[in-house]
Formats: structure tokens, sequence, C-alpha cells
């Protein structure tokens, strides 16, 4: 696997074939990673609705902004990433005691110094809760860029969507109800034939833009 030739491989795509399917055991491991992303103080405040049937797809559909409406509808999958908000005592304790049972703390020292460290760190970003919500937002945008990688990797084509209304997605899912907030939307599924973003040349700056070495 050449990384670079997968960097470049990996577009945005526009136009989706229905009637490919994701396989359960490749969607399986985009899921995994996932759930493996790295996040500050291993803080994971992300949640992540899957929506794979036409019925989920027409619930979340007026929270979509156009052109990405046809995205969405063709799609094999579309991920919701959501944050906790607010990062609740909850939460923390819940990562705290997984932690615990993942054989993360040698002594309970080690374990308190994890939870004293953490909480600074979710305090010093938790300004107010906007704050919070930009702060915990970050931690998404890391899986984001894992999972399109990844899903690049595997042959699975993605459309990573800030085109939608979050309020509105907040509402349709009931999301202030279950204590998060909308993010991101992903599309993953296969391309059509004629998606003319494929053979669209990729326009980056150039290295001498970019990178200053010191
Ligand atoms: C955070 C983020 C949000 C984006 N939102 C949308 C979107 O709502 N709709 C869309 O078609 N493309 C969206 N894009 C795709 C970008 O336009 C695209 O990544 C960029 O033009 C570079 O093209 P490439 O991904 O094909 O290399 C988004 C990309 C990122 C990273």
């Amino acid at each position: 696997m050449n990384i670079v030739d997968l960097s470049r491989q990996r577009y945005t795509t526009k136009h989706y074939d229905k009637s490919k399917k994701i396989p359960a055991s490749q969607l399986e491991q985009l899921l995994e990673v996932i759930r493996n992303s790295p996040s500050s103080v291993n803080s994971q405040p992300g949640h992540f609705f899957i929506i794979d049937n036409d019925q989920a797809r027409n619930k979340i559909m007026p929270a979509i902004m156009e052109p990405n409406k046809a995205r969405v509808a063709n799609a094999s999958h579309t991920l919701i990433f959501c944050v906790k908000s607010p990062l609740d005592d909850q939460h923390l304790q819940n990562l705290l005691a997984q932690e615990d049972k993942d054989g993360r703390f040698k002594t309970e020292e080690i374990k308190q110094m994890e939870d004293q460290g953490r909480r600074f760190f979710v305090n010093y970003n938790s300004a107010n809760p906007q704050a919070q919500y930009e702060w915990e937002s970050k931690q998404l945008y890391i899986v984001l860029g894992q999972l399109l990688f990844a899903a690049t990797a595997i042959g699975v084509d993605s459309t990573p969507m800030e085109g939608f209304e979050k309020e509105k997605m907040d509402e349709l899912l009931g999301l202030k109800q279950l204590g998060l907030k909308s993010v991101l939307v992903v599309t993953l599924g296969y391309r059509t034939v004629d998606d003319s973003n494929a053979s669209r040349p990729k326009s980056r700056l150039p290295k001498e833009q970019l990178f200053t070495q010191l």
C-alpha cells in the first residue's frame, strides 16, 4: 500500500451508485477505524449515527443542503458525527472505568492522575458551552481524516459534508434530549461510472507554499 497513491486516489465523490452497498465486513472495519481514532486526553467525545435505509435518509433529508441531498439519497451509508453536549461527569467517569478495564493503569495513583489531568484539560477547553463544542468538534475532524483515508484504502468512496443545517439536524434526530449535537455528515459508498469529479485533476498549493524547513 503506497500512502501517497492512496492520498491521490481519495477524492470527494459527487455522484453515488445507489445499487452498490458496502459489505457489512467492510463497514465494520470502518467503524473500528472510527473507534480507534485518537482524541485529546482520550476524551472520545463522539457519537455516530449510521444510516443505511431510505426511511432514515428521508428523516434527515430536510437538514441536508443542496447539492448534497442526492449524495445522501444514493450513498450506501451516511454517518452523522455528533459530540456529547455537555461533556458531563458521567462521560468522564465512563472513560476512566473503560481505561481501567482495558488495563491502562498499573496503580490507583496513575488512575487518579489520568482522571485529574483529563478533567483539567476538559475544563481548560470549556470556558463556555460553545468553546467546549468547538474543542470536541476538533476531535471529530481527526476521526473524519482517518475515516476518509481508511475508506479509500479499502476502495470505498466518500464525501465529507459541512453542507447541512446543524440545528435542523439536531431537531430531526432529537439530539438535545440525547445530550448530543451534530458536527459533520459523511457519506460512504461507490461512485457512478460518470462521476466527473473522479477524473477532475486534484488541485493543491505547491509544497513551497505549504512547508518551511527550519
Ligand atoms: C470538513 C469538510 C467539509 C466539506 N463539505 C462538503 C460538502 O458539504 N459537500 C461537498 O460536496 N463537498 C464537501 N467537502 C469536500 C471539499 O470540497 C473537498 O475535500 C475539496 O474541494 C478537495 O477536493 P478532494 O476532496 O476531491 O481532494 C468538504 C470537505 C471537508 C474536509
